[in-house]
């Protein structure tokens, strides 16, 4: 299972990427607008850092305009991976980009058939949105199921990148079913470390260790 980083933070991916604990990165424009950077100085700064997958979304809504901005954003670092929408024009953006040669990522997916589209038109990630189905009271799971089924009865090649993830559960489900790679913020993968009975645990041992007298190397 691949891990990538949901957002533009540069200290934040540093710090897990020094961890070993990063296969790349995604953005959007709302975490673009949260990092206060210029897209283009980031997603550079981000691809320098990071040898995996960096995605790096259009702006447009008409698949020309999608298809240029595709291209001056994979002239940047040759990891960039386009995000474009699951809209009709975003998926004839992908087909052109893929065509190229370029890593495209499908985003805003919340159907499996939408899933479908992008794996025929050659997308090498699909970006199903967890969080804003479970968020409107459908399941965001579910549709991460449906779509490992899926991909797998054809052998599609797209990978099965689980976004909008909230939560450990969700990255754990995500692994049970079989996601290729998950996105999610810095703090939810840094969560994955705690448990209240390894804090209890540590504070007994350091407790029990202090009344002992001793020392370790000192
Ligand atoms: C994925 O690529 C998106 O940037 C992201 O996962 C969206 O998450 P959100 O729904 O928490 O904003």
């Amino acid at each position: 299972m691949r891990f990538f980083v949901d957002t533009a933070d540069i200290a934040a991916i540093r710090e897990l990427h020094e961890l070993g604990m990063v296969d790349g990165v995604t953005t959007n424009p709302s975490l673009i607008l949260k990092s206060g950077r210029d897209i283009l100085e980031v997603t550079r700064e981000i691809c320098d850092l990071v040898p995996g997958p960096v995605s790096a979304e259009v702006v447009s809504d008409k698949a020309d305009d999608m298809i240029r901005e595709g291209k001056h954003l994979a002239a940047l670092a040759p990891n960039v991976t386009v995000k474009v929408p699951l809209t009709w024009d975003g998926l004839k953006a992908c087909k052109a980009l893929t065509d190229e040669g370029h890593m495209v990522n499908v985003t805003l997916c919340f159907t499996s058939a939408q899933a479908i589209l992008a794996a025929k038109a050659g997308a090498t990630f699909i970006s199903p949105f967890i969080g804003r189905l479970d968020d409107i009271g459908l399941d965001g799971m579910e549709l991460i199921a449906d779509i490992r089924q899926i991909y797998d009865n054809y052998g599609f090649e797209t990978n099965l990148l689980a976004a909008s993830i909230r939560s450990v559960n969700h990255i754990i489900e995500c692994a049970r079913i079989g996601a290729d790679v998950i996105t999610a913020p810095p703090a939810v993968i840094k969560a994955m470390a705690n448990h209240v009975l390894t804090d209890k645990g540590l504070e007994q041992f350091t407790a029990d260790w202090a009344k002992t007298g001793q020392k370790i190397g000192a």
